[in-house]
């Protein structure tokens, strides 16, 4: 995991040779959905375990069957909400639930409109109670323009503050993120690999294409 020097609080995981293999059979056009899927849940689960890291944890005794010794509890790990936004994340929510067992989840469903202005609809949204101490981690695999994630996260913000929000997703446009981190600088995001750049059509370049459509359309 290495923080991006361009701001505070992104982290991409190029260091990660697992992750980055992964990434590479996701970005293939000839990976069929079944495969792009199940790459989703990997990177998911992954990532999920990655996050621990920053989490809080508790020092506890535990008993062995021998004798007494030290332990820990992940404080963190059992106060998170997974938002998932629709539908594309679905994969991604499913391999990082793995890992963080206790999570809650809530839905968005938020789509993106045609260039030049890329409106966002949000139409439906479930998102469980939100507490003080929670990690809310929203899970969008692409951060293009980042409207999409402006929009969830401003859904979001009408509920009670949250310890920390978290956005965890595969690629990005540094366009989104430098958007992201103006309007939300506390937002904290976990991207497997930050891309070059955005096309005219709103699509992450060199990216993997319309992950919703390849994890969902014809396989
Ligand atoms: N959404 C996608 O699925 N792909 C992109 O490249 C941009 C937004």
């Amino acid at each position: 995991m290495i923080e991006d020097r361009r701001w505070e609080g992104v982290y991409s995981f190029e260091d990660s040779p697992f992750l980055m293999e992964v990434l590479t059979e996701l970005r293939d056009k000839n990976t069929d959905s079944i495969a792009f899927r199940k790459g989703l849940v990997k990177l998911g689960r992954y990532m999920g375990y990655e996050l621990t890291k920053t989490m809080e944890f508790e020092k506890i005794k535990v008993e062995t069957p021998l004798e007494e010794t030290k332990g820990v509890i992940a404080k963190d790990r059992k106060n998170i909400v997974i938002i998932t936004v629709l539908r594309a994340a679905i994969p991604l929510m499913e391999g990082l639930i793995k890992t963080l067992e206790h999570a809650r989840v809530g839905i968005i469903s938020a789509s993106r409109g045609k260039p030049p202005e890329f409106e966002i609809d949000v139409k439906y949204v479930k998102i469980p109670e939100i507490k003080p101490e929670d990690t809310v981690i929203i899970t969008d695999p692409m951060i293009a323009t980042g409207s999409t994630l402006t929009a969830v996260i401003q859904e979001i913000k009408k509920y009670n503050p949250p310890k920390r929000i978290v956005v965890l997703g595969v690629l990005a446009a540094p366009e989104g993120i430098e958007k992201i981190k103006k309007k939300f600088p506390e937002v904290e995001i976990f991207i497997t690999k930050i891309d070059r750049e955005l096309n005219s059509k709103g699509y992450i370049l060199p990216g993997l294409g319309d992950a919703g459509d390849r994890a969902f359309g014809e396989p």
